[in-house]
């Protein structure tokens, strides 16, 4: 059977560069997100071969379908997951509605926390599985109007100590990243036009003892080394990959 990794969030950012980084190395992936349009354009780069789960991560039953095909599957061996989807909202405790809050930890936690419910006994069959949480330094330390984001990816470094302490015994590894910040479409800054985005850019350089933001590249690289067998013996890590900011 081929080795296959499951991607969520896998139609931008940092989710369809951790798909083409693990297909780069041989995995069939698994690329699941809402728009299939985008999906298609990520399953073209990855010429090792991808199927689409095209969902919304906080529909339950339409999840749990996806993820039946996937593991019904006689081909592929499912050997990774990267719970990547997230969300962003900037909120303070005070103007953080409860709609927000829970959407927050819906998409960044719960939904995650479902997947895994779900692959755990697959893994346990198969001899063991691997887990890349992708958290943000926020979860561990927050700053600005980010209540809720932040808690729930403060909520996803323990619950990845949980996983790795219950996976163990299963042979099943879970390891968290903490990106800073990166170029995506999740930041606002993304889409500027190119004067304002240098000078945007420009501003943030001096939070960075790298002296840049990063890259979906950069996180991708690191997802790959904590979801394949090169990090064999390290479960429960916690992981920053943020050029230093949160130093
Ligand atoms: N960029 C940063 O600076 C940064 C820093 C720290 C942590 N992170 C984390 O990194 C992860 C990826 O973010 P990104 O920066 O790559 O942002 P992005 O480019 O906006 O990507 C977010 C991904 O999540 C998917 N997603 C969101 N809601 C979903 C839902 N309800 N159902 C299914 N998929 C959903 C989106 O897919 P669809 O739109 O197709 O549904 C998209 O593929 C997130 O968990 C984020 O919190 C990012």
């Amino acid at each position: 059977m081929k080795k296959a990794a499951l991607i969520t969030g896998a139609s931008s950012g940092i989710g369809a560069a951790t798909a083409i980084e693990f297909a780069k190395n041989g995995y069939f992936v698994y690329l699941m997100g809402r728009d299939k349009e985008r999906l298609q354009e990520v399953a073209l780069r990855c010429r090792s071969g991808a199927t689409l789960l095209s969902c919304d991560i906080t529909d339950v039953a339409a999840v749990q379908k996806r993820l039946d095909e996937m593991l019904s599957s006689k081909i592929h061996k499912i050997e990774v997951l990267v719970n990547n989807a997230g969300i962003y909202e900037t909120h303070t405790t005070e103007t953080g509605t409860d709609e927000i809050w829970k959407r927050q930890f819906e998409v960044n936690l719960f939904a995650p926390i479902r997947i895994v419910r779900t692959l755990f006994p697959y893994f346990k069959e198969h001899g063991g599985g691997s887990i890349v949480n992708i958290s943000s330094t926020l979860g561990l330390r927050p700053n600005g109007p980010t209540a809720a984001y932040s808690a729930s990816k403060a909520a996803m470094v323990n619950w990845t100590h949980s996983l790795a302490v219950e996976g163990g015994p299963a042979n099943i590894r879970a390891n968290c990243l903490c990106p800073g910040i990166v170029d995506t479409p999740i930041h606002s800054f993304h889409s500027l036009e190119t004067t304002q985005k240098t000078a945007a850019l420009e501003k943030m350089k001096s939070l960075q003892p790298l002296g840049r933001i990063g890259t979906p590249e950069d996180v991708a690289r690191a997802a790959y080394f904590f979801g394949s067998e090169l990090s064999s013996w390290t479960t429960g890590a916690i992981v920053p990959v943020d050029g230093g900011i949160n130093l």
